[in-house]
């Protein structure tokens, strides 16, 4: 064995424990301790089962991701489950935690699959750039109806326990003890070998693969993954067993290898990474359990939303009665939604409608831990609340600000305890998206960023730390990448060809969609607004203020940079362009798709350099999370700064 797998005796059973902390990846150790441990199980006939099970918070999260971006030393993870299905013991696997990728992959190359109420099973290779590569796609189909196989790897979601056990995915949900329901089963004399690689490819309705085949590859168009993990789950029906798995091996490999599997493996770690702030520990944080949100419109609700999901006791406050009314009308509305969905049932609806309560007044924040302001964006208004706050508020508790442009220190300065205050920037809908920029101000506590992290954490949410400055991290880069593209537009790119390139290349909309989904009225402000600060670019882009005094608002003026409800190009608009083109008197010429993507990636890695010097960002890694995860950057692109790495290599 090696130290992270022993192999232990309950009488005639044998236990394997794979125990290689924090999750028991599968590293190159674990793949070696299983080998050696199944070899001696195998002959020995002293042995009647064997127990598979994980030490620690978790079965077997995945395979060492650290692994993907080298070349795999051998033992790799077939060759460990083939030492398991030519085990002739029954081997039951027994899992807690997760069992997600090579983890429930190994898992299937067992005989019985039992899990905890909590657990996890999933194949989550696609997110991560590449397809299973031990079996997931070839033994998956043989025990779950095909079209939710192909749910299972085109999603890569993460299936719950008792879910997993009505689709197939495990044969027994435990809530005994674990370790002791897998060894009685080991013992039960009706427990026999029954490798999935022996049973055929379940019937399942053809026609239904099919949609949900067409409806996936819709969905990731052209995406390298989802079209091969489709392509392995046809031919685990349409081949032999020993042949599907050899080409499912051959496309996980390549893809293994692939730009898009590293740009997704970076976007891993820097998650993790995100977290890690120098000198801020988690011990230092205060324990939140009351959380006041002030003010409670789209913002505020989705927060407070956020809040009540997380299990806080939350208030929303606001002096306005009929804005409370409509924000607590839009969390039930939330809590429907999830109802509705399936994600939680009517009496967690019920349960968190009893955790809230919504009052217009400030004083009922009292004894709040955190309080999260999220009024409108005005100084004058934002300082006297914090004031507020300040005076009501128990000397232990946090302020927060959801600011997302103004200076967090002059805010924080309206109060006593500077040292406790700190910003939340949400991204709406708050209670969706998942970034979350936390902002330092120049006199903010690590107990403050401390709690910052560990609420976000509990939100579910992913923190990024910024430091004060115009539009922190990611308004302020996305605001270089849209004058970048008015620019481009002055130059002879149409809007709409620019909103082409770059969902072509993977952004989920282009910025003049989004610029008509969001109000041209918004970005007009902040100009004006940057204009009277004298903190405007020196080069003027009248286009927009052209389009904002003509009323062309966007969406909910029937019109901004396109004309809608349609949303097709318009021809008012192709006239301004014209002009404004004329009007400075030099040539314009039609910009190729590629050199639009060059021209904003560029963009936007400038401004990012710009970031990390003025110290706004900690590192290259937490802007492409920002980007990613804020500002519709595809995923599979790693992030700017990742492509820029690409680049450079
Ligand atoms: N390979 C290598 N390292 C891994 C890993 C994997 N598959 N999964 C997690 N880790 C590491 C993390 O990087 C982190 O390391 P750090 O402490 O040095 O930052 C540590 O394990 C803990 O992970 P974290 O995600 O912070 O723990 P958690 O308790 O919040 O979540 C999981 C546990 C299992 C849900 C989560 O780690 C996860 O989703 N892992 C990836 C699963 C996956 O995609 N597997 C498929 C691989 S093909």
């Amino acid at each position: 064995m090696t130290d992270a797998v022993r192999l232990e005796r309950e009488g005639n059973i044998a236990v394997v424990t794979i125990d290689n902390p924090p999750v028991n990846a599968g590293s190159i150790a674990v793949r070696q301790g299983l080998i050696a441990a199944f070899g001696k199980v195998a002959g020995d006939k002293t042995v009647i089962g064997v127990v598979l099970i994980g030490a620690g918070r978790t079965f077997v999260a995945g395979s060492d991701i650290r692994e993907f971006g080298k070349p795999l030393a051998d033992p790799q993870l077939p060759a460990v489950i083939a030492a398991i299905e030519e085990c002739p013991k029954p081997v039951i696997v027994a899992i807690h935690g997760a069992a997600l990728g090579g983890g429930y992959e190994l898992a299937l190359g067992c005989d019985i699959r039992i899990a905890t109420p909590d657990a996890k099973l999933g194949l989550p290779e696609v997110t991560l750039g590449m397809i299973p590569g031990a079996g997931g796609t070839v033994r998956l189909p043989r025990i779950v109806d095909p079209a939710e196989a192909l749910d299972i790897v085109v999603t890569g979601k993460r299936v719950p326990a008792p879910e997993a056990l009505k689709l197939g995915m495990i044969d027994a949900v435990t809530t005994g003890d674990l370790r002791a329901a897998a060894i009685e089963l080991a013992r039960s004399p009706a427990t026999v070998k029954r490798r999935l690689r022996d049973l055929p490819v379940r019937n399942g309705d053809p026609a239904r693969f099919e949609t949900a085949a067409e409806a996936a590859a819709k969905r990731n168009l052209g995406r390298k993954p989802v079209e091969e993990a489709i392509a392995a789950l046809r031919r685990a029906r349409a081949l032999p067993f020993g042949e599907a798995l050899a080409q499912e091996r051959a496309a996980f490999q390549e893809l293994r290898q692939g730009d898009e599997a590293a740009a997704l493996r970076h976007l891993f770690f820097a998650e993790r990474e995100a977290a890690r702030i120098d000198g801020v520990t988690p011990d230092v944080a205060i324990d939140v359990r009351r959380i006041a949100v002030i003010g409670a419109g789209t913002m505020g609700a989705g927060i407070a939303a956020a809040c009540l999901a997380a299990g806080y006791e939350t208030r929303l406050i606001d002096i306005d009665a009929a804005s409370l009314a409509r924000g607590t009308a839009r969390i039930a509305d939330i809590a429907a939604q999830d109802v509705a969905k399936g994600r939680i049932t009517a009496d967690a609806a019920a349960e968190r409608a009893k955790r809230l309560i919504a009052s217009t007044k400030l004083a009922d924040a009292a004894d709040c831990d955190l309080a999260i302001e999220a009024v409108i964006e005005d100084m004058a208004i934002k300082r006297r609340v914090f004031g507020e706050l300040d005076a009501i508020l128990l000397g232990h508790a946090i302020l927060a600000s959801n600011t997302s442009y103004l200076d967090l220190d002059v805010i924080a300065a309206a109060t006593k305890r500077p040292e406790s205050v700190v910003g939340l920037h949400f991204f709406s809908p708050a209670n969706v998206m998942r970034l979350l920029e936390i902002v330092r101000g120049a006199k903010t506590g690590t107990p403050a960023l401390a709690t910052a992290l560990a609420v976000a954490k509990k939100l579910g949410k992913l923190p990024v730390v910024a430091h004060v400055g115009e539009g922190f991290i990611g308004n302020r880069i996305y605001s270089a990448y849209r004058r970048e593209c008015e620019i481009m537009v002055e130059d002879g790119a149409a809007p709409a060809e620019i909103d082409v390139a770059l969902t072509g290349y993977g952004f989920k909309m282009g910025p003049f969609a989004v610029w008509d989904m969001s109000g041209l009225d918004i970005a007009w402000h902040t100009r004006q607004r940057l204009i009277a600060e004298g903190k405007a670019p020196a080069r003027a882009l009248p286009l927009l203020d052209r389009l904002y005094e003509a009323g062309r608002l966007g969406r909910k003026t029937g019109g901004g940079w396109y004309d809608h409800p349609a949303g097709t190009p318009s021809p008012i608009v192709a006239a301004m362009i014209d002009e404004r083109r004329r009007e400075r008197g030099v040539t314009t010429a039609p910009i190729p798709a590629e050199t639009i993507i060059a021209r904003v990636l560029d963009a936007m890695t400038t401004e990012a350099e710009a970031v990390l010097k003025d110290g706004i960002a900690a590192r290259a890694s937490d802007i492409d999370l920002v980007m990613v995860n804020g500002y519709g950057f595809p995923a599979h692109k790693g992030g700017p700064m990742f492509q820029a790495a690409l680049e450079r290599r």
